[in-house]
């Protein structure tokens, strides 16, 4: 999605811009730019290629300044063309990036037109830059104070003026914005990480600030205008997480990353208490009697496994609920549910919605799972657990999802145990076999050279099914939808049960289908539905636990899992699932960690 980079200081601060740009990349765009004061005149550079594009551009120009702005837009309104690309001109040197949409831009551009305003682009962001130039009295920071009370809407921005070439004004109303404090200069953008090298030390906006920035000051008013302070934090530097070390793309590193991330997620537990989950959590935990969980994508497959664990470990009623379909649901809401929202960026505009929909029906026990310390998300429940899969670069969802999921089961058991369902031995077997999970992972990660053979022939197909039962059913999800989004190949899921009720009519010999196929309880069903796809001559490529009894035959290529890992097995099926997706996308030469048309953190519904 979007990103926003400000910078304001005594020396020329375009290297700074730049590199911010680049440590958002991986967020997803389609065009970029830059614009800086050079004495005193307003300079830009736009670029409908990548920031290095741009890079080249501003080096050719010698474009330089003190004081200035970037940004990395994801297209809503306009397509990606250099007109669009932000920053977005009004007069008078007025310049403007923006993340998010203005809802209310069309009678916005009609007001400010029938006052002579001429726009150049399709943009929502240029009615903004506009109206703050309608709106100029002599000083940047009211004016867009003034401004924010006339956009509806979710949404950053970060503006300058070429009456005041020493300032950055930004503001933020949904989507987020951070400062960051540096010595004699100090900087915006949208995401911490950006900032990772000029500075540790950030202040995080509250939703309706704006902050005006100098290389000396920072101020800000809070949304009804009264001054106020931000805490500074010093953050723990990103460093490591962009650089890629010895792996082709970060997707890459980040699934080997998954038993390190476990093992940071579960250090937090030595026994399954509540106040895991926060200092209240003990009390709210006992009061809830049901679950209702809310996600997008691959975070809301995480909270269908745990509707499993939950319903079968802690004999709680548990719901899951896509984020942007219970946003607008009329729903029927029982304050006694716990609001259980997953995200890894924590800043997804609808799950962000979900969360302040089921607060505004009453719902007073919330609880995030969340990869992001500091993001909107956490800040809003009554409960949080933090999942430390590090930042995660690749747009496809792979250690926030793991450690999602052991959270999810951490949840499970606290709840268990709190409701009376797991006693202390049973407490003693679950933990054990948490602390295994890294090892037992780190075995399914070398199964990689067999599942690259796959890849091979998976990347001639053009569709793929995916089956699962029970617990591995999200998982067979996770997989397909893995599958489509990096190697763009069509992929489905179904319940395995659900085959001959309509998906089977797809089964033919050049229809690939990956099979989970752990040894539970489900496994002599699951081995009759497979039957089913084999009479139709339907190829299966079955990830099948070491006792299943599932051998390599014709029409049946098989990779051993180890032994059945329980009802932690899920975490387990999915590392090879994502290892062929990938695989899968790199013998296509797809962009693995920017897919096309999608982008990490989706930060507008
Ligand atoms: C898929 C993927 C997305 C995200 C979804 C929610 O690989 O990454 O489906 O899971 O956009 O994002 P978060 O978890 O940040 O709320």
């Amino acid at each position: 999605m979007c990103g926003i980079v400000g910078a304001v200081a005594q020396r020329n601060i375009v290297p700074v811009l730049v590199e911010g740009l680049r440590r958002l990349e991986y967020r997803g765009y389609d065009s970029c730019g830059v614009a800086v004061m050079h004495r005193g005149e307003l300079r830009r550079a736009r670029s409908v290629s990548r920031v290095s594009a741009l890079d080249a551009e501003v080096h050719d120009s010698h474009l330089d300044g003190t004081c200035g702005i970037a940004h990395t837009r994801w297209a809503t309104h306009g397509a990606p063309v250099t007109a669009n690309a932000h920053p977005i001109l009004s007069r008078d040197g007025i310049a403007l990036v923006h993340n998010g949409i203005i809802e209310n831009y069309e009678a916005l551009r009609e007001m400010l037109r029938a006052k002579g305003y001429e726009f150049v682009s399709q943009t929502d962001t240029e009615v903004i830059a506009h109206l703050v130039h309608s709106l100029y009295r002599g000083d940047l920071f009211e004016t867009v104070c003034d401004a924010m009370k006339q956009l509806h809407g979710a949404y950053a921005i970060a503006v300058l003026h070429g009456d005041q070439p020493h300032t950055v004004v930004g503001a933020r109303q949904g989507s987020p914005l951070v400062v960051g404090v540096g010595n004699g200069e100090n900087y915006l953008a949208s995401d911490a990480l950006a900032l990772t090298g000029s500075t540790d030390r950030f202040a995080f906006l509250e939703e309706g600030d704006v902050v005006e920035i100098t290389p000396e000051s920072v101020k800000i008013v809070d949304r009804e205008g009264l001054h106020v302070e931000r805490e500074v934090r010093v953050v723990e530097a990103y460093g490591g997480a962009v650089e890629l070390g010895p792996y082709r793309h970060f997707m890459q590193k980040e699934i080997f990353e998954q038993p390190r991330a476990i093992t940071d997620t579960i250090a937090q537990a030595n026994r399954f208490d509540p106040q895991l989950f926060g200092a209240g959590a003990a009390n709210a935990l006992s009061e809830i009697d049901s679950v209702l969980i809310i996600g997008c994508g691959t975070s809301c497959y995480a909270g269908l496994t745990a509707k499993y664990w939950l319903e079968s470990v802690a004999k709680i009623p548990t719901q899951v609920e896509i984020a942007s379909e219970y946003r607008y649901r009329e729903s029927v809401p029982n304050p006694k549910s716990l609001v259980l929202v997953i995200s890894q960026s924590g800043e997804t505009a609808d799950t962000l919605a979900a969360l302040k929909h089921a607060q505004s029906l009453g719902h007073t026990h919330t609880l995030a799972i969340c990869n992001v310390a500091t993001s909107a998300i956490m800040r809003l429940t009554e409960l949080s657990f933090l999942t430390h899969a590090g930042t995660e670069i690749g747009v496809a969802s792979t250690k926030a999802f793991t450690t999602q999921l052991v959270s999810l089961f951490m949840l499970a058991v606290t709840l268990g145990k709190l409701r009376g369902h797991v006693e202390a031995t049973q407490e003693a077997v679950f933990l054990a076999q948490l602390r295994h999970l890294p090892f037992a992972l780190n075995s399914v990660l070398a199964l990689e050279p067999q599942i690259i053979a796959w890849a091979e022939e998976f990347s001639r197909k053009d569709h793929a099914l995916f089956l699962g039962r029970g617990l591995h059913y999200p998982i067979a999800l996770e997989g397909a939808l893995k599958l489509k989004e990096i190697s763009y190949i069509h992929a489905e899921a179904y319940p395995a049960g659900e085959l001959k009720h309509g998906p089977l009519a797809l089964v033919t010999e050049a229809m690939p289908v990956v099979t989970v196929a752990p040894n539970d309880t489900l496994l002599e069903k699951l081995k009759s539905n497979m039957q089913e796809v084999r009479a139709r001559g339907g190829e299966l490529y079955v990830f099948a636990d070491a006792d299943t009894r599932i051998v390599n035959e014709a029409g049946i290529h098989v990779i051993r899992m180890p032994e059945h890992y329980g009802l932690l097995s899920p975490i387990l099926h999915v590392a090879p699932l994502q290892l062929l997706a990938y695989h899968t996308a790199c013998a296509r030469g797809t962009d693995v960690d920017k897919p096309r048309n999608l982008a990490k953190s989706v930060t507008v519904e």
